[in-house]
């Protein structure tokens, strides 16, 4: 029997559907709210309560620290699959065979080029820009040199802006950084892997020379999977709500781009560690910064720290905890920013302010001590997040399209002045 809620409003009774999904997450089904009760929305700042859409994509339960893509656990795809059978998997919904991961692999990077023009546009920028900035803009601007939009309703079409953007992604990327480190703008060398060739064009030397570091490698592909996807994030969400209008998919990138900028969301795995740093030139004090994390009156959180659906552990920081270990042994670098980090996680597990609030080390407490092992510079971990999360901002784009959803449009419940007589100026 279908399940019903009742609302209650000034004793007048409305009844809702109850929708449940597959993993028994109960939702009231408020579509006809408004309708029904003439006019009654529901208030909740930052969607805390609000489920946006229904998806097939990604499952997390925050309590039991629980994270699948298309029903397989994260710890089994970190360990057994790598980043483009991931990729696939997200977008298409299951695990590529031999064949299929080939083919998306060849397309991808028969799709890689970037036109030559797009590099005067990034010859525009600053070597001082943030390359999330030049991302988002030279995501924007790709829009211009592909103009066809996508049919969506073409699988042909869709597949072919998919392996496009997985192909030319990593080349702006690792332009993003070559423009700042001051080195020749190239591609890499498509007989490689997709994150070996990635490595391959941000670090080769002028001369061509590269040494491809399996570890790294490894090291790479696993953090790129465990950003692959999260759900109705901020990024996401923002990709899903641009996409809604039918904004094409290039445009709804670079607004998610610019969404996971901010330091709140992936902004936070350079926050970390400069944080990291700064205690470290401070004398290493972790106590004090647990202090002032924990002081009302003093703006400093503790980046890396707490997460809006994880409230027990982010099984993402568990797997990389033990990853940024395994990387600095095999790399012989011995970072005592790690040693802070493992300090500052040990005090917060054992003090009330974070036990009560639920406050554990989220997926960018470690990522950063690992990238930095790599050589990537701070200014550039938020953009490999982006790296990680595109082929989940392309299958969330994908999915919300193929299902036809309505444009993203919230209510509000207005507070301001109402109705007043316009002044002239000389009486303001
Ligand atoms: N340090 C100190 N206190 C914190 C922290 C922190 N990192 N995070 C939350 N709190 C406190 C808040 O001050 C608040 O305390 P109060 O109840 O006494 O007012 C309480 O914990 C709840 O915090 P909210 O901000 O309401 O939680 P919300 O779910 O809205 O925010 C967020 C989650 C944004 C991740 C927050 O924990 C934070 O700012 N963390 C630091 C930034 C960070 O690491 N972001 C990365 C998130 S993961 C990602 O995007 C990939």
């Amino acid at each position: 029997m279908s399940k019903t809620a009742t609302l209650v409003i000034n004793g007048e009774k409305y009844d809702f559907p109850v929708v449940e999904g597959t993993e028994n997450e109960i939702a009231i089904d408020i579509k006809t709210l408004r309708t029904s009760t003439g006019g009654v929305t529901t208030l909740d700042p930052g969607y805390k309560n609000t489920g946006s859409c229904e998806s097939a994509i990604t499952f997390l339960n925050g309590e039991k620290g629980i994270l699948r893509y298309r029903g397989y656990a994260i710890e089994e795809l970190a360990e057994k699959a790598d980043f483009l059978e991931v990729a696939y998997l997200l977008i298409f919904g299951e695990l590529p065979d031999a064949e299929e991961l080939a083919k998306f692999h060849s397309d991808i990077k028969e799709h890689s080029h970037v036109d030559e023009d797009v590099k005067k546009i990034l010859d525009g920028f600053p070597k001082s820009a943030h390359p999330m900035g030049v991302l988002s803009s030279l995501t924007s601007a790709l829009i211009a040199f592909n103009p066809s939009s996508v049919n969506v309703d073409s699988p042909e079409e869709m597949y072919l802006a998919i392996v496009r953007m997985m192909g030319k992604f990593p080349v702006l990327t690792a332009w993003a950084h070559r423009k700042r480190a001051g080195l020749p703008l190239d591609y890499g060398d498509n007989t490689l892997g997709y994150v070996d060739n990635f490595l391959k064009m941000m670090f080769k030397k002028p001369d061509g020379e590269y040494n491809s570091n399996p570890i790294l490698v490894e090291a790479l592909d696993k953090l790129l999977i465990l950003h692959a996807d999260h759900e109705q994030n901020c990024s996401t969400s923002t990709v899903r709500i641009v996409g809604s209008s039918h904004a094409g998919l290039f445009a709804s990138l670079s607004a998610g781009i610019s969404a996971l900028w901010g330091p709140l969301h992936g902004g936070a795995n350079q926050a970390v560690i400069e944080m990291l740093e700064a205690i470290k030139e401070d004398g290493g004090d972790t106590k004090k910064y647990m202090a002032k994390a924990k002081d009302k009156s003093d703006p400093f959180r503790l980046m890396g720290f707490g997460h809006r659906v994880y409230k027990n552990f982010d099984p993402r920081a568990r797997i990389i905890k033990a990853s940024a270990d395994d990387v600095l042994q095999d790399l012989g670098i011995d970072d005592p920013v790690l040693d802070i980090a493992k300090g500052l996680e040990r005090e917060a597990l054992e003090d009330s302010y974070f036990v009560n609030r639920k406050l554990y080390p989220n997926v960018d407490f470690y990522s950063g001590i690992i990238y930095r092992a790599m050589g990537i510079p701070v200014e550039m971990f938020t953009a490999m997040f982006a790296l990680g999360r595109l082929p989940g901002w392309i299958a969330q784009w994908r999915e919300m399209r193929l299902r036809k959803e309505p444009i993203g449009r919230p209510r509000q419940i207005y507070i301001g002045e109402t109705h007043r007589p316009f002044k002239d100026i000389e009486y303001r």
